[in-house]
């Protein structure tokens, strides 16, 4: 019997992905393609600049993950598509192609949900079982939920503002760390983890938001005002003009950090505590799995196992190259959905399909 094969396809964001893997979880072919260098010289993500480079992109990504594998489109089982959450220009690229796909080759489609693709990604390299808790903190979103199985998972909290990642973009924006020569390629996330290296977080004193809220949510949006608020100052006081970089950037990222660090190290730990209140996990062995763009942050993974340590609990988090967007997490996802039988389509008519959504 020929294993089964699925075509996994991402373009929610800022990334063209595209991987093949086959039942046992082996990645046959992948390509990716990001745009990161375009969006860091415009400072953001243009939407309709995402949409464009996906449509030069996606059939060269595809393309290339296909014929990496060797397979043909006519072999495989199933394509698998992030069809939400994301930027809807950037989504309907990676629909369309989908959809003429499905057509072509009259295969069933696996509609797949961006954030329990990246909450399973960890099965592909350990097999964690579940019930086990899932922290997913990234440029665009942040959460906390309890994965019970491949499509059940029950939030316990999210950012009631803006997602980590955001924040530290958004900093790293206002620093202009892209003109610092040690960061010119950097994410906003990374430029500020490769500064705070050097930087003492103890010049700066930065409130850790909600303190006074007793549930498993996250706010940054006040963070970010904080340290508008200190560049700002330093930067009269330096009198520099805006766009130089400040002689306490290093210790403005290190409190930063710090902060952001802090902030989801205390919400996860009140969701570990009610979800042991509550029996949502297992007595033994229980697992936190971080993962997302923000989770290669080594200091934030160092402040959670300071938590997990103190609670029993193992953390897990996926090698940065999985924590990020890419095609490999969604063709995982459709594995699993296709080895339990759940989730599949097999007449969709249009790209409009909400499948049950979890978050
Ligand atoms: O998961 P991802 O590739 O895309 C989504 O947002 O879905 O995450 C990208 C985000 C960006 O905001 C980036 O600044 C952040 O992850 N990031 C980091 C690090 N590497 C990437 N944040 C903190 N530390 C890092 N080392
Ligand atoms: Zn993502």
């Amino acid at each position: 019997l020929q294993p089964r094969i699925v075509l996994g396809i991402e373009t929610s964001c800022d990334d063209t992905g595209a991987a093949v893997m086959d039942e046992a979880g082996r990645i046959l072919g992948e390509s990716l393609h990001s745009q990161k260098e375009v969006h860091l010289k415009t400072g953001g993500i243009i939407p309709p600049v995402a949409q464009r480079l996906h449509k030069e992109n996606i059939h060269r990504v595809i393309q290339e993950a296909l014929d990496m594998s060797r397979i043909s489109p006519s072999e495989l089982s199933a394509i698998a598509t992030t069809i939400k959450p994301g930027l809807a220009l950037s989504l309907g690229v990676g629909l369309e192609y989908t959809l003429k796909l499905l057509k072509q080759y009259n295969k069933p489609f696996i509609p797949i949900h961006h954030m329990e693709a990246h909450a399973l990604t960890v099965r592909m390299i350990h097999p964690v079982q579940f019930p086990f808790l899932v922290l997913l903190v990234s440029g665009g979103h942040c959460l906390i939920a309890v994965a019970n199985g491949i499509s059940d998972f029950l939030l316990l909290g999210q950012s009631l503002d803006e997602a980590p990642g955001d924040i530290l973009d958004k900093v790293a924006r206002r620093l202009t760390l892209i003109e610092h020569p040690e960061c010119t390629t950097m994410s906003g996330g990374q430029a500020i983890e490769h500064l705070a290296k050097q930087g003492d977080r103890m010049k700066f004193n930065l409130k850790s938001p909600m303190g006074q809220h007793f549930d498993c949510n996250f706010s940054f949006a006040g963070l970010r005002n904080q340290v508008t608020q200190i560049i700002t100052k330093k930067e009269k006081e330096e009198d520099i003009e805006k766009g130089q970089i400040l002689s306490c950037v290093n210790d403005i990222a290190a409190a930063v950090q710090h902060t952001v660090a802090s902030h989801i190290a205390k919400r996860t730990h009140r969701a570990i505590l009610f979800c042991k209140m509550n029996g949502l996990l297992p007595q033994n062995n229980a697992a936190l799995v971080v993962s997302g763009g923000v989770a290669s942050n080594q200091y934030i993974r160092r402040t959670l196992q300071i938590v997990t340590d103190a609670t029993g609990m193992a953390l897990l988090c996926p090698p940065p190259k999985l924590c990020t967007d890419n095609g490999v997490m969604i063709a995982w996802n459709g594995i699993e959905k296709l080895r339990e039988g759940i989730g599949i389509l097999h007449n969709p008519k249009g790209i409009c399909y909400e499948p049950k959504a979890a978050f």
